[in-house]
């Protein structure tokens, strides 16, 4: 059956406010993806088998009690369904980056997704579009940290605790978010406990989806079992705007030492800035991406944790 036959709506339960409140608030709804038949566990084994090498992201963690160092892994020999099982018994993190670029059924998902938003949602023009999977093992979290675009969490199996906080200075300086975006830092942010008491928990479950502010930082924690998850990132005028003014003001901040600098992104000295940010990315002052070499593990489904590490091979 072609999944894109489907003639019901993604979204499964849309009410008029949520026009209103996209994009400013945090907001859970529910959702049809698994009846489109792209995440069964047989679906997923061969997305994960047909993924390019590059785009397969492979992570886990070294056995040190305190500060464990991050260890990156790839497929080997292993199928996907095997590498699904895998995961579920260790700790690991599998990330099926830019699917669009390469699965065209997802690509079309992704489309009729964002169609979607638009009818309901006239002048929410998006673009730079990107769908991945997360498929990561029990209690395995992702740290305090914020995103650059437009971001939401489709729950496809398993439970996660999502909590996001508000989008303020105290919780996010704007200082860090430039950084984010020179790509001086990895999207780690520093994070204190009682933020928590100031932010809004979300466990999503299996049909559920997640969505909200630009900048809001979050963190997330599996609970106690496998958790497959779709992520969605899209662009819109506003989202770049913001980011032309932030990424204009690192600039000019690194260049020219200015320390006061406003962040609002109406009117016209989001043009200069916008420029400076372009100026900025010809120098080539921006630190690269991350390209990941070095592979310390292999997936195996046979092994306790679900891993060979290369040097035992
Ligand atoms: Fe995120």
């Amino acid at each position: 059956m072609n999944s894109m036959s489907m003639n019901t709506d993604i979204i499964a339960n849309w009410q008029p406010q949520h026009e209103r409140l996209f994009g400013h608030h945090a907001i859970k709804l529910q959702h049809r993806l698994a009846e489109t038949g792209l995440f069964t566990r047989e679906a997923l084994g061969r997305l994960i088998e047909r993924c390019p090498k590059g785009e397969l992201g492979l992570e886990s963690m070294g056995t040190e009690t305190d500060n464990p160092h991050r260890l990156y892994g790839e497929l080997g020999g292993a199928t996907g369904l095997e590498a699904i099982e895998a995961i579920e018994k260790g700790r690991i993190w599998m990330n099926i980056r830019r699917v669009m670029d390469w699965a065209p059924e997802y690509r079309d998902l992704l489309n009729k997704v964002f169609d979607e938003f638009q009818a309901r949602m006239p002048g929410f023009t998006t673009y730079k579009r990107n769908i991945g999977v997360l498929i990561s093992s029990p209690n395995a979290k992702v740290y305090y940290h914020a995103d650059i675009q437009g971001q939401s969490l489709w729950q496809i199996s398993g439970v996660k605790r999502v909590y996001i906080y508000p989008q303020s200075e105290i919780f996010l300086n704007p200082r860090n978010i430039e950084k984010i975006l020179l790509r001086e830092t990895a999207e780690d942010m520093p994070y204190q406990n009682w933020f928590d008491d100031y932010a809004t928990a979300f466990d999503l479950h299996p049909g559920e989806m997640l969505t909200w502010p630009l900048y809001a930082p979050h963190r997330v924690q599996n609970h106690d079992c496998l958790n497959i998850s779709v992520t969605m990132e899209h662009w819109t005028d506003p989202i770049w705007r913001s980011y032309a003014v932030h990424y204009g003001n690192g600039v000019l901040r690194r260049a020219l030492g200015l320390q006061k600098l406003s962040t609002t992104s109406d009117g016209l000295s989001v043009y200069p800035k916008a420029a400076s940010a372009l100026v900025w990315k010809k120098l080539g002052r921006q630190i690269k991406g991350d390209v990941i070499k070095r592979r310390d593990f292999r997936i195996d489904a046979s092994s306790p944790n679900g891993r060979r590490d290369i040097a035992e091979a």
